[in-house]
């Protein structure tokens, strides 16, 4: 009874949290560090860690025991004992009965490409609060941002260390050294993924050339890169006359709410030199390049008319001590209020938050995930205004 009250009573300032270890295949990330237990424990807050939820980021049970967290032995357990549940992944079929009306759930979800998951969490009636839609009044959205860091920054590592003849790639060091020519990157969108592989390409010492359809971003990328990055208009002329110099191309477009275009076709590979690598980051919206389907860490490549690809859509997931720490770096501010101030309240001060409510006791609060299952829609102001 008391947990339920305190949930429903956002003026009442102790929330139970409660940090389930991520089932998914492969999935190492932690939705809580040490030390964002700790800065909820020393607010008042009581903190459930489920038994290594942590070591797959390098985090023992020891860590959160001294940052004043309980552990728990089962999953069953920590689902039970907490009020907010904090997640990386969306909870997968075994999770869903675990899933009450007392809780409040913030993690990944992507409710549009998975009706069963949506299904299931209308017939919970807990509150779904998804990261991936939290998003502030300038379009950006802060809780994709870390990942794209990630992804952006490992696509030069990746790529370069596939440019390795043993690897399959052209045997290029992507630096050159004095009395030799850098390697040449292409990246295909100047976002935050291919505003952070520019910057890694770059670093090392290789020509990168961005391409991308906003003037704006482009005048900004020139005012903030350094020499050896340069700027180009985003068309099919452009692309197909760069490509035959190319050694290592990226792919990281994002045209929001949509599938990626297919920028480069099946026919240019040939016009490629052999060995090029082709790292397309945008796969898991569909990917930028025609002939790209999604790898996994286990099988990452795959090689097409001697053009190598690399297409794994998760990329983040292999580096879970860096993914776990930039990830809860921007949700903890968010977590920490809505234990403070329960999940209306904090709304006010993070006016972004509102957008990321997906599902609200029974009810489907965002309009995307509606339509994409005829399922009605209830706006998410109706719950707010509720007193
Ligand atoms: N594979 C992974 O593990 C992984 C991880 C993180 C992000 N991603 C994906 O990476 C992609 C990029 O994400 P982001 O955060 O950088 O997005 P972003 O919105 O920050 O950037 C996208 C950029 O693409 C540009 N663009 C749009 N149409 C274009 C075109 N025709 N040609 C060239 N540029 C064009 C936009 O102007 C924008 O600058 C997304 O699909 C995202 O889901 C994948």
């Amino acid at each position: 009874m008391f947990i339920f009250e305190s949930f429903i009573n956002p003026k009442h300032s102790i929330m139970r949290i409660a940090v389930p270890k991520e089932i998914k295949n492969n999935e190492n990330r932690v939705a809580l560090t040490p030390a964002g237990a700790q800065e909820f424990t020393k607010n008042g807050h009581e903190v459930f860690v489920q038994e290594s939820a942590g070591l797959g980021s390098g985090f023992s049970d020891e860590a959160y025991i001294n940052s004043g967290a309980k552990i728990l032995p089962t999953i069953e357990e920590t689902y039970d004992a907490g009020e907010m549940i904090m997640k990386v992944k969306e909870p997968i079929a075994s999770e869903y009965e675990l899933i009450q009306e007392k809780h409040l759930l913030f993690t990944y979800f992507h409710f549009a490409s998975n009706e069963p998951l949506t299904r299931a969490m209308i017939k919970s009636k807990a509150v779904c609060l998804a990261y991936e839609t939290v998003e502030k009044e300038d379009k950006t959205l802060p809780l994709l941002v870390p990942m794209s860091e990630v992804a952006g920054r490992m696509a030069i590592q990746k790529g370069a260390n596939y440019l390795e003849k043993p690897l399959g790639g052209r045997g290029i060091l992507l630096g050159g050294v004095p009395g030799t020519l850098p390697a040449k990157v292409l990246i295909l969108g100047g976002g935050i993924v291919g505003t952070q592989a520019a910057l890694m390409a770059s670093g090392l010492g290789a020509d990168v050339i961005i391409f991308d359809v906003s003037l704006q971003r482009m005048r900004h990328l020139s005012s903030i890169m350094p020499k050896n990055v340069k700027t180009m208009m985003s068309n099919e002329y452009n692309i197909r006359n760069l490509i035959p110099t190319a050694d290592l191309i990226v792919g990281a477009v994002l045209i929001p709410g949509a599938k990626a275009p297919h920028l480069i076709t099946r026919d240019m590979l040939k016009e490629m030199l052999p060995g090029t690598v082709l790292v397309d980051v945008a796969v898991d919206q569909g990917g930028c390049i025609e002939t790209c389907q999604p790898t996994t860490h286990e099988n990452p490549t795959y090689t097409i008319d001697g053009v190598l690809h690399y297409c794994v859509a998760n990329m983040p997931g292999a580096v879970p001590y860096t993914s776990t720490l930039a990830l809860t770096n921007a949700t903890l501010p968010y977590a920490m209020e809505l234990a403070q101030k329960g999940w209306k309240d904090a709304c006010s001060k993070f006016p972004e938050l509102e957008f990321g409510f997906n599902i609200i006791k029974g009810d489907i609060v965002y309009k995307a995930v509606a339509e994409s299952f005829k399922l009605p829609f209830v706006p998410v102001s109706y719950f707010l205004n509720q007193a």
